[in-house]
């Protein structure tokens, strides 16, 4: 049974002109960090990608250093705790599948880091799942035991309750935490995450555009040159 189709949002960094807004990536790391890592990893990001984009080195490193990972084993084969650094992953918030399932009703919160990608709709779907709880669900709706009613997940009975509530973050530059606000943030981070490359493909694009702009237009009046004794 499909979902709910969403409606399109004006995402400006999808435009061909626009980077990502990185303020506001800021704001979906935190989302990200206070509210979704409790159940969600996004084991494909290291602390070192966050830097320049969305962390300065200092703040990365420090955030790093909060968590402990596993030491190479040393000459007796022994593997210690270590702080983190810039090349470690960012945490997942479960060991593993099982400790997963069981702290969410048998329910997997799936990995975020390609989640922009992985599902149809893309941040417009994320978008309208965070924002699409209602208080009540309509006349005749039937969920599962446990489950939540949101008519954009398919089957409209999902495992995730309601996450984002207005105020529930305070942002550093000031912008009011409305819930849509928090799940915008928090959606273009995951479209960051999912392909960090993006602003960079597209100034590249940018270059490859005007470059052969100009050869093309060199090529026209070579050609225009040579075969000018024929008129
Ligand atoms: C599923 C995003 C917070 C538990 C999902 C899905 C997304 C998502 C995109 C996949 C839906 C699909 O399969 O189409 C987020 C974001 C969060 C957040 C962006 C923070 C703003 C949380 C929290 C919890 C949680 C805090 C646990 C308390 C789950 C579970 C599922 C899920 C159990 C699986 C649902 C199912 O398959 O029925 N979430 N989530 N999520 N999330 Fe979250």
């Amino acid at each position: 049974e499909e979902g709910l189709h969403s409606a399109k949002y004006p995402w400006v960094h999808e435009q061909m002109f626009k980077t990502f807004d990185h303020q506001a990536l800021r704001r979906g790391f935190q989302v990200y960090r206070e509210v979704c890592a409790a159940c969600h990893s996004l084991s494909r990001v290291p602390y070192r990608t966050l830097v320049g984009t969305i962390l300065t080195v200092d703040e990365a490193k420090a955030m790093a250093e909060e968590n402990e990972y596993d030491s190479e084993p040393n000459d007796e084969g022994i593997i210690e705790k270590r702080p983190g650094k810039l090349s470690d992953y960012l945490p997942a918030p479960y060991p593993n599948e099982e400790a997963s399932r069981f702290a969410n009703a048998g329910a997997l919160p799936p990995d975020l880091s390609l989640i922009v990608k992985a599902r149809h709709g893309g941040c417009n779907y994320i978008f309208s799942l965070l924002t699409g709880y209602p208080e009540e669900p309509p006349a005749g709706a039937q969920v599962g035991a446990g489950l939540n009613f949101n008519p954009y997940f398919p089957g409209t009975g999902i495992a995730m309750a309601r996450v984002l509530f207005d105020g529930l973050v305070e942002y550093e530059d000031g912008t009011p935490a409305s819930t849509s606000q928090m799940a915008k943030d928090v959606v273009e981070f995951l479209n960051w995450a999912a392909e960090p490359e993006m602003d960079d493909r597209k100034k590249m694009g940018m270059k490859v555009l005007a470059l052969t702009t100009v050869l093309f237009a060199i090529s026209v009046w070579v050609k225009r040159y040579k075969w000018a004794w024929l008129k």
